[in-house]
């Protein structure tokens, strides 16, 4: 199973600055990576919160919730959360970063991202496809160390 999480304000997805996020909406963002991973032969489970505390949360479950890898889109606490990035620092499972815009051709105040760091790797700038390249990524190397 692959665990795709998505912080603060990307609930508004589709409505929120439409010019820099798109026009895709979370529902159907949610469910182009369910069938990402129906193509590519495992669960994904989707999940979306505004609390700092929640995404940690899940963070901490994804290995006894059976999950082999986290795509994580951290909005605005990829900028300031220590804690989110300890989180991910602390966890056995891979967590790969997604933002959907380019965060380094922004504002300064978003070239920073305190979690990115502690992930195996990161998408940033291509929008909703960079959801499934992740996916994709982190169901091949499940494979790959399954020897399969
Ligand atoms: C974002 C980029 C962040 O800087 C911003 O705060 C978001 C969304 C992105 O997906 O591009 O909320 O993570």
């Amino acid at each position: 199973m692959i665990l795709v999480l998505n912080g603060p304000n990307l609930n508004l997805l589709g409505r929120r600055e439409p010019e820099i996020y798109g026009t895709t909406t979370l529902a159907e963002l949610e469910t182009s990576c369910v069938e990402a991973g129906r193509e590519l032969g495992v669960d994904v489970v989707c999940r979306q919160s505004n609390h700092e505390g929640q995404l940690i949360d899940w963070l901490h479950g994804a290995a006894s919730e059976g999950a082999s890898g986290v795509v994580l889109n951290p909005g605005a606490y990829a900028h300031t959360s220590i804690a989110l990035r300890d989180a991910i620092a602390g966890i056995e499972v891979p967590v790969v970063e997604v933002h959907l815009s380019n965060v380094h051709a922004r504002e300064r105040f978003r070239h920073r991202s305190l979690s990115a760091g502690a992930c195996l790797g990161i998408v940033a700038g291509l929008g909703t496809p960079g959801y499934r390249l992740a996916i994709d990524y982190l169901a091949s190397r499940r494979e790959r160390q399954q020897g399969g």
